[in-house]
């Protein structure tokens, strides 16, 4: 995600989380700290093709982002627009963000999701996130729970020495480039 899908990414943002959709300056924070050595942020954007049938340029239809401390990882938001629900675009998004986190060496990864979320909950189960706490009230308004969920990290492989070519599984764009976690 790079300072121009901002504008793109909140249209989803307003749409997909009325309630409590997050604000351009948060966006703009958080883009900073996933920039240079000491980043501690990725953000990621899904974009059909352009009109050249080149990847990228398109709508952007999906964005996600993780942040990084101390071996722990948080998966801060995860979105996809609603006409592309179903299609696997949520699961490339979470397997780019899971990406980041091994790059960032986390031995866990966090998240929060609204408990009357069946959709996001099954994706993350799907990945081996597990239930491991209940926060009551979390969303607000409407006085809703979320359930606290975490997937163990395998230790990342040795490094061979091979290049590392593009990942298919990382189709979203990962970019240079959350913290009010979103259910
Ligand atoms: C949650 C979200 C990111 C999932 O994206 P997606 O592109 O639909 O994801 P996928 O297509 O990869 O997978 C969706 C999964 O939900 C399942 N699903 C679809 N409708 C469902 C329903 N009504 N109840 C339960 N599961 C449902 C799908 O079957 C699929 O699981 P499967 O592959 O095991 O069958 C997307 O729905 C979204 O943006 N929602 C609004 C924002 C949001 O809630 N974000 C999560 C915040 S924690």
């Amino acid at each position: 995600m790079r300072w121009w899908d901002i504008e793109p990414v909140l249209e989803l943002e307003r749409e997909l989380f009325p309630r409590d959709a997050w604000t351009p300056a948060l966006f703009w924070s958080e883009l900073a700290r996933a920039r240079g050595p000491y980043a501690t942020r990725r953000y990621l954007v899904a974009e059909l093709p352009g009109a050249d049938g080149a990847g990228g340029g398109g709508r952007l239809v999906g964005y996600g982002g993780l942040a990084a401390a101390g071996g722990t990882g948080d998966i801060q938001t995860i979105a996809t627009a609603r006409d592309r629900w179903g299609t696997g675009l949520g699961g490339r998004l979470l397997t780019a963000l899971l990406g980041a986190a091994t790059e960032f060496e986390c031995e866990e990864v966090l998240l929060e999701v609204r408990v009357d979320n069946p959709r996001a909950r099954r994706l993350y189960e799907r990945f081996g996130f597990e239930t491991v706490g209940l926060r009551r009230g979390y969303y607000q308004p409407g006085n809703v729970d979320a359930l606290v969920m975490r997937r163990h990290m395998d230790p990342a492989p040795p490094d061979h020495g091979l290049d590392h070519g593009p990942d298919p599984a990382t189709e979203p764009q990962g970019s240079p480039q959350g913290t009010v976690p979103h259910g």
